[in-house]
């Protein structure tokens, strides 16, 4: 990834006074702030329709950000430094009159541009045509655009090509916030910097890959905007599949955007569909039922606001994918994610197959294989299981299983992980694309996608029940033990 010279840019923010800028983007360039990456020109220019002024939106977003951030993280005089950034302009962004403001506020500054449409991706294009026509953008303008990109292929066509009348694809920064995370970004050092693993990495020595992206909340008030997505679309389409694409993918010739981002498309042109004959085994949809979330009473997915009685939306999805490729042939990847389950835990775990021959205690070959156990969220770090001989004159050859273990704070010292958006953000000022999507892997992710859920209505793609607080549907660990294995938290 070959860094680019920062530029000395400034930040349009559509959409400025909404959940995701209040909750994840201020206080992500408040955090970038703190830590002296922004330049000393860079101005912000906050967009949204409430009738405020400047000061009002200043204040409205300086309260979101001593919410967000951690009281030991705020310091007054950084955060006051960092409001004197940010104006404020109230506008209804389908108003084309209202973009000749915008570019008086652009002219003024002398950087690149970075559009940030924290909006609705109905309004991508709109908003895109409208700062062409009214001239606020350039070649050097960088756009970034937030998931969902579509509901389907055809949709997400729609948009991509919306954005491409206006913008080139080295303009577009489309986020999917996982490839920020800290630890995502480690599965390519992991995997590329120690040959230790680079030559175990197929099926000769991995026998299969679990996915787990739990989360203990449930809709979280979105229920709306949930309930024509489902979980299929909102988590697997592109968190999940973008963390299969890193694990499974062949290593790039280099760290630039798009040696990794064909690298990953390969991965996803090669994943097997699952047609009608599979939904059996290698399908299950669930939606949680009332239950216990974090030892409360949490109500079930039909009974909360808003919710519409009869909904057959899925929260939690488990599926068995297969890659038809030389590396991967033969090795099932398991993924599992839903809301309301136990605990929010994201993890990959990589299993591998035996030694060739065993010559221990023959009362012990059920001991594990090795396993190495990336941790994305909470504790970011891994682990990696081995067999190693039990200490003591009396144990002979007894083997023992034990962790050789890596906690990133622990072992680096490290006082706080950043936040995927600050890594995000950072790397649009930088200009670097290669932790954004790339137009043909969300369209191929989408291809994939439809063409499970296009037999949703077949019986055995029918939501099951799960009570709140457990980790899915019977049918999910049913998945699994039909070819003898256990999600990793049963074993
Ligand atoms: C979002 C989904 O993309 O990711 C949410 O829309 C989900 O439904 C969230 O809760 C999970 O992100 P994280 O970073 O908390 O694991």
């Amino acid at each position: 990834m070959a860094e680019q010279s920062m530029t000395r840019c400034d930040l349009m923010m559509f959409g400025a006074l909404g959940d995701l800028a209040q909750r994840k983007l201020f206080p992500a360039l408040y955090q970038l702030e703190r830590a002296g990456l922004l330049e000393k020109d860079t101005r912000i220019l906050a967009l949204a329709r409430d009738k405020v002024d400047t000061a009002g939106a200043r204040r409205q977003l300086e309260e979101k950000v001593r919410t967000y951030v951690k009281d030991d993280e705020l310091d007054s005089d950084t955060l006051a430094h960092f409001m004197e950034r940010i104006d404020y302009i109230c506008f209804d962004f389908s108003d084309t009159d209202g973009y000749q403001q915008l570019n008086d506020w652009r002219e003024k500054g002398g950087g690149a541009l970075i559009v940030y449409m924290a909006t609705p991706p109905s309004i991508y294009g709109m908003i895109a045509r409208n700062l062409r026509s009214e001239g606020c953008c350039d070649e050097r303008t960088r756009v970034v655009v937030e998931k969902p990109i579509g509901h389907d292929l055809d949709s997400s066509r729609v948009i991509n090509d919306q954005l491409a009348d206006v913008f080139n694809e080295n303009q577009l920064f489309r986020i999917d916030h996982y490839l920020g995370k800290e630890t995502v970004q480690n599965l390519i050092a992991l995997r590329f910097a120690n040959n230790l693993f680079a030559t175990q990495w197929n099926q000769n020595h991995i026998s299969h890959v679990e996915i787990t992206v739990a989360e203990s909340v449930g809709i979280e008030g979105r229920w709306g905007y949930f309930d024509k997505a489902g979980q299929m679309r909102d988590m697997i389409q592109n968190h999940l599949l973008q963390l299969l694409c890193l694990i499974a993918m062949d290593p790039p010739s280099d760290l630039s955007a798009d040696s990794i981002r064909d690298e990953k498309v390969k991965v996803l042109k090669a994943l097997r569909p699952i047609t009608p004959d599979l939904m059996e085994t290698h399908l299950v949809r669930g939606q949680y039922t009332a239950g216990t979330s974090m030892g409360k009473p949490v109500p079930g997915y039909l009974e909360e606001d808003d919710a519409a009685k009869g909904s057959t939306t899925e929260t939690f999805v488990a599926l068995k994918a297969e890659i038809h490729n030389w590396r991967w042939a033969g090795v099932p990847f398991y993924i599992r994610t839903g809301k309301r389950l136990p605990e929010k835990l994201s993890q990959i775990i990589i299993h591998f197959k035996p030694a060739p021959h065993y010559i221990f205690d023959p009362d012990q070959k059920h001991l594990a294989n090795n396993k190495l156990i990336i941790r994305l969220q909470p504790d970011e770090g891994m682990s990696l299981q081995i067999l190693t001989k039990d200490q003591g004159l009396d144990k002979g050859m007894r083997l023992r299983q034990g962790p050789l273990e890596l906690t990133f704070s622990e072992a680096f010292n490290s006082p706080r992980i950043p936040d995927a958006y600050e890594r995000l953000l950072w790397e649009v000022m930088k200009g670097n694309q290669y932790l954004f999507v790339r137009r043909d892997e969300v369209e191929y992710a989408w291809r994939w996608v439809d063409q499970v859920m296009s037999h949703w209505d077949d019986q055995a793609a029918y939501p099951k029940r799960y009570a709140a607080g457990t980790w899915g549907p019977v049918a999910s660990i049913a998945l699994i033990t039909r070819d003898n294995r256990s999600w990793y938290e049963d074993a």
